[in-house]
């Protein structure tokens, strides 16, 4: 399959880029390299070297002979870009990682508020639109978070999906099914449970394919593929 991973030089995204090609997998990282950008914001850098995504993508070809694409678009900015690279490509899926992904980040300042809503709730409907405007074929899978649900709420029995609901009024009943309610802790949560209205209004209304899938935080800092040579380091290990 042709699959394209928005968000693939991330810590979930890169090491999934590899599974995928090694798989067998006609892979395209799409990334505009904010990430990286905002470790130098703050003034961090990794005890892990993370080396640059050139490198790490000639040092995947010199191993394995497999070839992974990049391309360096803004999907929340440069809609044309991104309309451009799905009508050439024409991806049978794609993964969508490409936001950012800080809880505290995200509540830091009003600028980090605007910047987390713009980027994630913009790069989210920028993609679901170019797909529909283009009629693609292809199955959408986005990682949310498990926050949407409201860590206040945790022991609770959590619902997850679609909820059949009934409104009695007088004699009146009216069953509808509904998306869960969401109750997030933060702007960064915030932006997950508006991507989740988006996908159920694209999914309604276009006929789009989409996995919502509600992660909690994803451990670890190696998989098979990466082990094979530091280059391909995945986790930023920081000292606080
Ligand atoms: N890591 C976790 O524990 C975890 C848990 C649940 C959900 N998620 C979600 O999974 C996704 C990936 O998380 P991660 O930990 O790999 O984060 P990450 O910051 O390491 O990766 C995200 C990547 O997306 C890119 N990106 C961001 N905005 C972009 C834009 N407008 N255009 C193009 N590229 C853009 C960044 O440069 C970065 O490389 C995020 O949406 C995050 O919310 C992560």
């Amino acid at each position: 399959m042709k699959i394209v991973i928005f968000g693939g030089d991330g810590f979930c995204g890169w090491p999934t880029a590899l599974g995928l090609s090694s798989d067998g997998h006609d892979v395209i990282i799409v990334d505009n390299l904010s990430r990286r950008k905002i470790d130098d914001e703050l003034g961090v850098s990794s005890l892990t070297p993370i080396a640059s995504i050139n490198e790490r993508l000639s040092a995947w070809e010199e191993i394995t002979t497999k070839n992974i694409k990049f391309i360096n678009v803004d999907v929340a900015k440069d809609y044309d870009g991104l309309y451009s690279l799905f009508s050439t490509l024409r991806p049978d899926a794609i993964i969508h990682f490409a936001e950012q992904r800080a809880a505290p980040y995200s509540m830091k300042s009003p600028i980090h508020k605007r910047y987390t809503v713009d980027n994630n709730v913009s790069g989210t409907h920028n993609l679901l639109t170019a797909i529909s405007d283009l009629s693609l074929d292809c199955h959408i899978i986005h990682l949310g978070t498990m926050g949407v649900y409201g860590y206040g709420t945790s022991g609770m029995e959590i619902p997850e999906g679609y909820l059949n609901v009934s409104i009695n009024d007088g004699e009146i009943v009216n069953n509808s099914e509904i998306l869960y309610p969401t109750n997030p802790g933060s702007i960064y949560h915030m932006t997950k449970s508006l991507d989740q209205l988006l996908f159920q209004f694209y999914v309604k209304n276009n006929g789009l394919r989409i996995t919502d899938l509600h992660q909690g935080i994803v451990w670890g800092t190696q998989t098979k593929e990466t082990r094979q040579d530091d280059r391909f380091f995945l986790k930023r290990i920081f000292l606080v």
